[in-house]
């Protein structure tokens, strides 16, 4: 499941419900449509990758999926059954985890104390915290993730962006979920800090997970992703498996290449030279 799909072959079973399926979900604020007939499938062992410029809709998007707010139009199904969240914890409890850029975890707590917020593991009957459980737990977790940090009562504030990320996949992953969100997790982070997450985004996959993974950037969704999205406006104006696509037209679908060509013919006619590429 780790390679990319090789043509011709079934790479993607239609026959298994998506685990997460959008049908015509259109979400409006007052008269604002925010996102409009969108349709979306997240498979199991896959990277959906949701791609658009600034107002496009991903985070409304995310915010439907992840329970923060309710869709006003279509249908959302988690594992073929019909779902509307009213809470981030009903999305949580169907399977459903977003991290988000800043707001993933609490920077002045350990790593060990963030891995298990709001899931603390008690013992006894006062329910005091174990915390001898709880480091070995998270240790073992992350090691199995490959991440290497030493001391795990260090504030999560003291490690770089790109670990906080980790240790936010890994928690995810070790509490169940079945959809990961990533909402521009690469978005702050530089070429070396973005490496580190793209490659736990394929540990997430591997383990069985439907990523959806937020990004601006074409390149670092190219690395990953299986499936590709783009929105414009609010609707999906792409929408794209792997092997049907190039990057090189990702990254033109990205940058607006026939509104850039419109505006160049116009620049011309109009009598301002183009520059010389
Ligand atoms: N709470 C809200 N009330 C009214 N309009 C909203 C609200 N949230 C988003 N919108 C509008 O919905 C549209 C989509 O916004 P959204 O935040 O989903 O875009 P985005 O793709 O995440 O953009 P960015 O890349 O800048 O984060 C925008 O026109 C935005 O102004
Ligand atoms: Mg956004």
């Amino acid at each position: 499941m780790s390679e990319a799909p090789e043509p011709g072959t079934a790479a993607y079973p239609s026959s298994e419900p998506a685990l997460l399926e959008l049908e015509d979900v259109g979400k409006s604020y007052g008269n604002v449509h925010a996102l409009r007939g969108v349709t979306l499938d997240v498979r199991a062992g896959e990277v959906t990758c949701v791609l658009g410029d600034n107002g496009a809709g991903k985070s409304t998007l995310i915010k439907v999926v992840a329970g923060l707010h309710d869709h006003t139009d279509g249908v959302m199904r988690v594992e073929g059954t019909e779902r509307r969240f009213s809470s981030p914890r009903q999305a949580q409890e169907a399977g459903i985890a977003t991290v988000y850029q800043d707001l993933a975890l609490a920077p002045l707590m350990s790593v060990w104390r963030n891995f298990f917020l709001g899931n603390e593991i008690t013992r006894g009957p006062l329910r005091t915290l174990d915390i001898g459980a709880m480091k070995r737990i998270a240790g073992d977790e992350l090691a199995k993730m490959g991440i290497e940090i030493p001391d795990l009562d260090r504030p999560v504030g003291s490690l770089s962006g790109g670990q906080r990320q980790v240790v936010a996949i890994a928690r995810a992953v070790y509490f169940g979920a079945k959809v990961l969100i990533l909402d521009e997790p690469t978005a702050a982070l530089g070429v070396k800090q973005s490496g580190v997450v793209l490659k736990y985004i394929l540990k997430a996959r591997d383990a069985g997970l439907g990523v959806i993974f937020i990004t601006h950037n074409p390149h670092h969704a190219f690395l990953v992703g299986n499936h590709f999205v783009v929105l414009k406006l609010g609707r999906v104006v792409l929408d794209r498996h792997r092997d049907e696509i190039t990057l090189a037209e990702l990254t033109r679908e990205m940058a607006g290449g026939e509104e850039l060509e419109t505006l160049s013919h116009e620049l011309e006619r109009s009598g301002v030279a183009a520059p010389e590429a």
